[in-house]
């Protein structure tokens, strides 16, 4: 990562600053001595989360499915200080069959990971070109967002997406020196990847071993190994900053070699 001198008056916001990616986030931007605004639903966590990091930073609460809302915190934050960058972190996952989804489940799934991601590039956006202001966007997809899986139709929709809205808003801000970006984790040693391996399991019947489906979640394509929460945080910082100046419109996989071999 860059050393903190290059960050000299970086604010940067963490959107999903509870969850285990959002919290590394936070902390990775707190070492490089960058001032953090960290908002999440779930409001006690993220403010935890800021409160146990050295420096100035701050918690909101944010339902990103709320484009009112969005917009209004957006305005909020910069108001009080403005922003460099945004990373953009919430998301849900549940483990079913398209056969098998109900709309509304499928829906809000949706709501979260596509919806609020677009929510957070509009609201977030126009703060920063009202003042003719350069930034950055980071958005969280997966390896779920560059290759389809069974039992993930909903999850790989919104990750796919989630990079078809990368690249065309990366697109559109060329002009304003605002760039975008996403990263695209493999397994992250997360409890969301519990989850998926509780679920992953329970689907295969009563033999199904919750533990092993875990262990078997290191083992894809070449990986090794589950990639850590603060080394995806680690690449959402570089492009985040001033270090990747030159890079806008790409998706950065953070997977420990799980899309090749
Ligand atoms: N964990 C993994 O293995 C993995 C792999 C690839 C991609 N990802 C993606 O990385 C991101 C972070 O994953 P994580 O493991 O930290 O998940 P997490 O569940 O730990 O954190 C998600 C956070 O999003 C917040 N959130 C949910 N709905 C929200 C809403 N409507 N408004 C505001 N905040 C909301 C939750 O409160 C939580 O703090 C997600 O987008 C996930 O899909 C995770």
């Amino acid at each position: 990562m860059a050393g903190s001198d290059t960050w000299a008056g970086h604010r940067a916001v963490v959107i999903g600053a509870a969850g285990a990616i959002g919290h590394a986030c936070t902390r990775a931007f707190a070492e490089a001595g960058v001032t953090v605004t960290a908002l999440d639903k779930d409001l006690d966590s993220a403010a935890a989360t800021a409160a146990t990091l050295s420096g100035d930073h701050a918690a909101l609460a944010l339902d990103v499915c709320d484009p009112v809302a969005v917009a209004k915190v957006a305005e909020e934050v910069w108001r009080a200080g403005t922003y460099d960058s945004v990373v953009y972190a919430p998301g849900t996952v549940f483990t079913a069959n398209v056969a098998d989804i109900p709309w509304a489940r499928y829906r809000a799934l949706m709501s979260v990971n596509l919806d609020g991601a677009f929510h957070v590039a509009q609201g977030f956006v126009r703060p920063m070109l009202a003042a003719h202001r350069p930034g950055s966007f980071v958005f969280l997809s997966s390896m779920a967002g560059l290759r389809g899986e069974a039992g993930a139709s909903a999850y790989c929709a919104s990750k796919f997406g989630l990079i078809g809205l990368v690249q065309s808003f990366a697109a559109e801000m060329t002009g304003s020196g605002i760039r975008v970006n996403a990263v695209a984790p493999g397994n992250v040693d997360t409890p969301m990847l519990r989850q998926v391996a509780r679920e992953v399991a329970a689907s295969t019947g009563p033999s199904g071993d919750p533990d092993a489906t875990y262990a078997s979640f290191a083992r894809v394509g070449a990986a090794r190994r589950l990639v850590t929460p603060a080394e995806v945080a680690d690449a959402c910082v570089w492009l985040a900053g001033p270090a990747s100046a030159g890079v806008t419109g790409t998706t950065l996989r953070v997977d420990a070699g799980a899309l090749v071999g």
